[in-house]
Protein backbone atom coordinates (compact mmCIF):
# COMPACT_ATOMS: atom_id res chain seq x y z
CA UNK A 1 0.00 0.00 0.00
CA UNK A 2 1.55 3.29 -1.15
CA UNK A 3 2.13 5.28 2.10
CA UNK A 4 0.65 8.94 2.60
CA UNK A 5 3.10 11.90 1.59
CA UNK A 6 4.19 13.64 4.82
CA UNK A 7 2.97 17.16 4.60
CA UNK A 8 5.45 19.13 6.17
CA UNK A 9 3.42 22.13 7.48
CA UNK A 10 0.37 19.98 8.18
CA UNK A 11 -1.62 21.82 10.99
CA UNK A 12 -0.09 25.11 10.57
CA UNK A 13 -1.91 28.18 9.50
CA UNK A 14 -0.52 30.99 7.12
CA UNK A 15 -1.21 34.34 6.98
CA UNK A 16 -0.01 35.84 3.98
CA UNK A 17 -0.73 39.49 2.58
CA UNK A 18 -0.99 40.37 -0.68
CA UNK A 19 -2.03 36.75 -1.60
CA UNK A 20 -4.68 38.15 -4.35
CA UNK A 21 -1.70 39.42 -6.51
CA UNK A 22 -0.61 37.52 -9.64
CA UNK A 23 2.78 37.89 -8.46
CA UNK A 24 4.91 36.24 -5.00
CA UNK A 25 1.60 36.32 -2.83
CA UNK A 26 -0.67 33.51 -4.44
CA UNK A 27 2.53 31.53 -5.00
CA UNK A 28 3.94 31.69 -1.53
CA UNK A 29 0.04 31.01 -0.52
CA UNK A 30 0.15 27.74 -3.05
CA UNK A 31 2.94 26.33 -2.22
CA UNK A 32 2.87 26.49 1.48
CA UNK A 33 -1.05 25.07 0.92
CA UNK A 34 0.94 22.02 -0.85
CA UNK A 35 2.50 21.32 2.18
CA UNK A 36 -0.83 20.93 4.20
CA UNK A 37 -0.52 24.25 5.76
CA UNK A 38 -4.59 26.38 5.91
CA UNK A 39 -4.03 29.27 4.25
CA UNK A 40 -5.73 33.11 5.17
CA UNK A 41 -5.12 34.95 1.51
CA UNK A 42 -5.38 38.75 2.77
CA UNK A 43 -5.62 41.04 0.16
CA UNK A 44 -7.56 44.40 -0.23
CA UNK A 45 -8.08 43.41 -3.47
CA UNK A 46 -11.79 40.94 -2.83
CA UNK A 47 -12.51 39.53 -5.50
CA UNK A 48 -8.74 38.18 -6.51
CA UNK A 49 -8.56 37.40 -2.79
CA UNK A 50 -11.70 35.18 -2.81
CA UNK A 51 -10.31 33.36 -6.21
CA UNK A 52 -6.87 32.62 -4.65
CA UNK A 53 -8.66 31.08 -1.01
CA UNK A 54 -11.31 28.81 -3.12
CA UNK A 55 -8.58 27.89 -6.32
CA UNK A 56 -6.56 26.59 -2.78
CA UNK A 57 -9.07 24.33 -1.23
CA UNK A 58 -9.93 22.85 -4.76
CA UNK A 59 -6.63 22.28 -5.57
CA UNK A 60 -4.64 20.86 -2.37
CA UNK A 61 -7.40 20.19 0.10
CA UNK A 62 -6.84 22.56 2.88
CA UNK A 63 -9.04 24.70 4.40
CA UNK A 64 -8.17 28.71 3.13
CA UNK A 65 -10.03 32.03 3.95
CA UNK A 66 -10.15 35.19 2.29
CA UNK A 67 -9.50 38.13 4.33
CA UNK A 68 -10.57 41.05 2.65
CA UNK A 69 -8.67 44.14 4.19
CA UNK A 70 -6.20 47.28 3.75
CA UNK A 71 -3.29 46.38 5.74
CA UNK A 72 -2.76 50.13 6.34
CA UNK A 73 -6.32 49.88 8.32
CA UNK A 74 -6.09 49.01 11.43
CA UNK A 75 -9.52 48.59 12.64
CA UNK A 76 -10.43 47.39 9.14
CA UNK A 77 -7.59 44.73 9.36
CA UNK A 78 -8.25 43.54 12.94
CA UNK A 79 -11.87 42.76 11.96
CA UNK A 80 -11.22 41.35 9.15
CA UNK A 81 -8.56 39.11 10.64
CA UNK A 82 -10.61 38.23 13.77
CA UNK A 83 -12.81 36.57 11.81
CA UNK A 84 -10.54 34.58 9.06
CA UNK A 85 -9.19 33.39 12.62
CA UNK A 86 -12.47 32.12 14.20
CA UNK A 87 -12.95 30.35 11.08
CA UNK A 88 -9.35 28.64 10.15
CA UNK A 89 -7.55 28.90 13.76
CA UNK A 90 -4.70 31.29 14.73
CA UNK A 91 -1.36 32.25 12.82
CA UNK A 92 1.24 30.26 13.32
CA UNK A 93 3.31 31.62 10.02
CA UNK A 94 2.65 34.85 9.03
CA UNK A 95 4.35 36.30 5.49
CA UNK A 96 4.12 39.58 4.76
CA UNK A 97 4.41 40.14 1.18
CA UNK A 98 1.75 43.17 -0.01
CA UNK A 99 3.71 46.05 -0.78
CA UNK A 100 3.43 49.09 -2.62
CA UNK A 101 6.08 51.07 -4.83
CA UNK A 102 5.42 54.60 -5.86
CA UNK A 103 7.81 55.74 -8.51
CA UNK A 104 9.55 59.24 -8.32
CA UNK A 105 12.87 61.43 -6.94
CA UNK A 106 13.32 62.02 -3.22
CA UNK A 107 12.84 65.38 -3.53
CA UNK A 108 9.95 65.61 -5.81
CA UNK A 109 7.47 62.78 -3.67
CA UNK A 110 3.82 64.16 -2.93
CA UNK A 111 4.35 63.87 1.46
CA UNK A 112 0.95 61.69 1.03
CA UNK A 113 2.66 58.97 -1.40
CA UNK A 114 5.90 58.95 0.73
CA UNK A 115 3.66 58.40 3.58
CA UNK A 116 1.48 55.64 2.11
CA UNK A 117 4.33 53.86 0.59
CA UNK A 118 6.00 53.83 4.77
CA UNK A 119 2.50 53.03 6.34
CA UNK A 120 2.21 49.61 3.63
CA UNK A 121 5.41 48.90 3.06
CA UNK A 122 6.91 48.94 6.60
CA UNK A 123 5.08 50.17 9.65
CA UNK A 124 1.48 47.52 8.58
CA UNK A 125 4.17 44.97 8.50
CA UNK A 126 5.29 45.85 12.35
CA UNK A 127 1.64 45.69 13.15
CA UNK A 128 0.43 42.59 11.46
CA UNK A 129 4.04 40.66 13.60
CA UNK A 130 2.58 42.54 16.60
CA UNK A 131 -1.10 41.30 16.18
CA UNK A 132 -0.13 37.49 16.07
CA UNK A 133 2.67 37.10 17.96
CA UNK A 134 1.32 36.75 20.66
CA UNK A 135 -0.33 33.16 20.02
CA UNK A 136 3.09 32.29 18.13
CA UNK A 137 4.21 32.98 21.89
CA UNK A 138 2.01 30.94 23.95
CA UNK A 139 1.97 28.05 21.52
CA UNK A 140 5.86 28.30 21.40
CA UNK A 141 6.02 28.18 17.49
CA UNK A 142 6.39 30.95 15.11
CA UNK A 143 7.90 31.81 11.86
CA UNK A 144 8.00 35.22 10.32
CA UNK A 145 9.19 35.79 6.26
CA UNK A 146 8.91 39.33 5.34
CA UNK A 147 9.42 40.05 1.59
CA UNK A 148 11.84 42.54 1.35
CA UNK A 149 13.72 43.32 -1.78
CA UNK A 150 17.24 44.66 -2.78
CA UNK A 151 15.92 48.42 -2.89
CA UNK A 152 16.88 47.69 0.91
CA UNK A 153 20.40 48.25 -0.26
CA UNK A 154 19.99 50.63 -2.62
CA UNK A 155 18.48 53.79 -1.61
CA UNK A 156 15.59 52.96 -3.85
CA UNK A 157 17.77 53.25 -6.76
CA UNK A 158 17.43 56.86 -7.30
CA UNK A 159 14.02 56.57 -8.42
CA UNK A 160 11.95 54.59 -5.30
CA UNK A 161 13.16 55.86 -2.61
CA UNK A 162 10.15 55.27 -0.09
CA UNK A 163 10.10 51.88 -1.64
CA UNK A 164 14.14 51.60 -0.72
CA UNK A 165 13.44 53.36 2.82
CA UNK A 166 10.70 50.85 3.88
CA UNK A 167 12.65 47.70 2.65
CA UNK A 168 15.56 48.91 4.85
CA UNK A 169 13.58 49.57 7.58
CA UNK A 170 12.08 46.05 7.40
CA UNK A 171 15.59 44.28 7.37
CA UNK A 172 15.86 46.11 10.72
CA UNK A 173 12.47 45.06 11.75
CA UNK A 174 13.50 41.01 11.36
CA UNK A 175 16.58 41.09 12.91
CA UNK A 176 14.67 42.74 16.33
CA UNK A 177 11.44 40.52 15.76
CA UNK A 178 14.87 37.69 15.69
CA UNK A 179 16.20 38.78 18.52
CA UNK A 180 13.33 38.81 20.73
CA UNK A 181 11.09 36.29 19.80
CA UNK A 182 14.21 33.63 19.65
CA UNK A 183 13.57 32.73 23.18
CA UNK A 184 10.02 32.24 22.37
CA UNK A 185 10.72 29.45 19.17
CA UNK A 186 9.59 32.20 16.87
CA UNK A 187 11.82 32.62 13.98
CA UNK A 188 11.94 35.73 11.60
CA UNK A 189 13.74 35.87 8.30
CA UNK A 190 13.49 38.17 5.37
CA UNK A 191 14.24 37.77 1.76
CA UNK A 192 15.66 40.30 -0.18
CA UNK A 193 13.95 39.67 -3.67
CA UNK A 194 15.76 41.00 -7.06
CA UNK A 195 14.00 41.40 -10.02
CA UNK A 196 10.68 39.04 -10.50
CA UNK A 197 7.86 38.26 -12.64
CA UNK A 198 4.72 40.76 -11.83
CA UNK A 199 2.90 42.92 -13.30
CA UNK A 200 4.67 46.05 -12.11
CA UNK A 201 8.23 44.83 -13.37
CA UNK A 202 6.27 44.40 -16.80
CA UNK A 203 5.03 47.69 -16.89
CA UNK A 204 7.96 49.27 -16.60
CA UNK A 205 9.87 46.61 -18.21
CA UNK A 206 12.27 49.13 -20.99
CA UNK A 207 13.77 50.45 -17.37
CA UNK A 208 14.61 46.66 -16.13
CA UNK A 209 15.97 45.65 -19.10
CA UNK A 210 19.31 46.61 -18.26
CA UNK A 211 19.14 45.68 -14.97
CA UNK A 212 18.39 41.85 -16.06
CA UNK A 213 21.21 41.82 -18.26
CA UNK A 214 23.54 42.66 -15.29
CA UNK A 215 21.81 39.71 -13.17
CA UNK A 216 23.94 36.92 -13.33
CA UNK A 217 21.73 34.51 -14.42
CA UNK A 218 20.71 37.32 -16.67
CA UNK A 219 16.09 36.59 -16.23
CA UNK A 220 13.70 37.81 -14.06
CA UNK A 221 12.80 35.58 -10.80
CA UNK A 222 9.16 33.73 -11.00
CA UNK A 223 7.39 33.91 -8.11
CA UNK A 224 7.53 30.01 -7.82
CA UNK A 225 11.22 30.30 -7.00
CA UNK A 226 10.34 32.91 -4.54
CA UNK A 227 7.82 30.39 -2.98
CA UNK A 228 10.69 27.45 -2.80
CA UNK A 229 12.51 29.64 -0.36
CA UNK A 230 9.70 31.06 1.76
CA UNK A 231 8.34 27.41 1.94
CA UNK A 232 12.12 26.45 3.31
CA UNK A 233 12.34 29.26 5.93
CA UNK A 234 8.99 28.25 7.66
CA UNK A 235 9.73 24.85 7.82
CA UNK A 236 11.32 22.76 10.69
CA UNK A 237 14.42 22.28 7.45
CA UNK A 238 15.91 25.97 8.34
CA UNK A 239 14.94 25.35 11.98
CA UNK A 240 17.95 27.83 12.94
CA UNK A 241 17.90 30.02 10.84
CA UNK A 242 16.58 33.52 12.27
CA UNK A 243 17.27 37.12 11.58
CA UNK A 244 18.78 37.16 8.28
CA UNK A 245 18.54 38.72 4.93
CA UNK A 246 18.52 36.12 2.07
CA UNK A 247 19.01 37.57 -1.21
CA UNK A 248 16.93 35.81 -3.80
CA UNK A 249 18.25 37.96 -6.62
CA UNK A 250 19.84 35.43 -9.31
CA UNK A 251 23.08 36.80 -8.61
CA UNK A 252 22.34 40.97 -8.75
CA UNK A 253 25.68 41.93 -6.91
CA UNK A 254 28.08 39.53 -8.58
CA UNK A 255 30.40 41.80 -10.87
CA UNK A 256 28.46 45.01 -10.06
N1 LIG B 1 8.14 41.99 -8.40
C1 LIG B 1 9.39 42.29 -8.15
O1 LIG B 1 10.24 42.41 -9.05
C2 LIG B 1 9.84 42.48 -6.73
C3 LIG B 1 11.16 42.82 -6.51
C4 LIG B 1 11.61 42.97 -5.22
C5 LIG B 1 10.74 42.80 -4.16
N2 LIG B 1 9.44 42.50 -4.40
C6 LIG B 1 8.55 42.35 -3.25
O2 LIG B 1 7.81 41.16 -3.36
C7 LIG B 1 6.53 41.32 -2.75
C8 LIG B 1 5.46 40.90 -3.73
O3 LIG B 1 5.60 41.66 -4.88
P1 LIG B 1 4.84 41.27 -6.22
O4 LIG B 1 5.45 42.13 -7.27
O5 LIG B 1 4.78 39.82 -6.37
O6 LIG B 1 3.42 41.83 -5.81
P2 LIG B 1 2.04 42.02 -6.56
O7 LIG B 1 1.98 43.42 -6.95
O8 LIG B 1 1.82 40.98 -7.59
O9 LIG B 1 1.08 41.79 -5.36
C9 LIG B 1 0.99 42.66 -4.28
C10 LIG B 1 -0.38 42.45 -3.67
O10 LIG B 1 -0.48 43.25 -2.51
C11 LIG B 1 -1.80 43.76 -2.45
N3 LIG B 1 -1.78 44.99 -1.65
C12 LIG B 1 -1.15 46.17 -1.94
N4 LIG B 1 -1.41 47.07 -0.99
C13 LIG B 1 -2.22 46.46 -0.08
C14 LIG B 1 -2.83 46.90 1.11
N5 LIG B 1 -2.70 48.15 1.57
N6 LIG B 1 -3.59 46.04 1.81
C15 LIG B 1 -3.76 44.75 1.37
N7 LIG B 1 -3.21 44.30 0.22
C16 LIG B 1 -2.44 45.14 -0.49
C17 LIG B 1 -2.18 44.02 -3.90
O11 LIG B 1 -3.58 44.05 -4.08
C18 LIG B 1 -1.53 42.84 -4.60
O12 LIG B 1 -2.42 41.75 -4.71
C19 LIG B 1 6.45 42.79 -2.33
O13 LIG B 1 6.80 42.89 -0.97
C20 LIG B 1 7.51 43.46 -3.17
O14 LIG B 1 8.04 44.61 -2.57
C21 LIG B 1 8.97 42.33 -5.66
Amino acid sequence: MASEKHRELEGRVALVTGAGGAGCGSAISRRLASEGARIIALDNHERRAREVASSIEAEFGVKSVACVADITDRPALDKALAAATDVIGPVDILINNAAINIQGSIFDFSPDDFDRVLATDLSACWYLIRQTIGGMRERRWGSIVNISSIAGYLGGAGREAPYGIAKAGLHDLTRGVALEGGAHNIRCNALALGLVQSRFVQKYIDQFKSQIDRVALRRLATPQEVAEVVLFLVSERSSYITGEIINVSGGYFLGQ
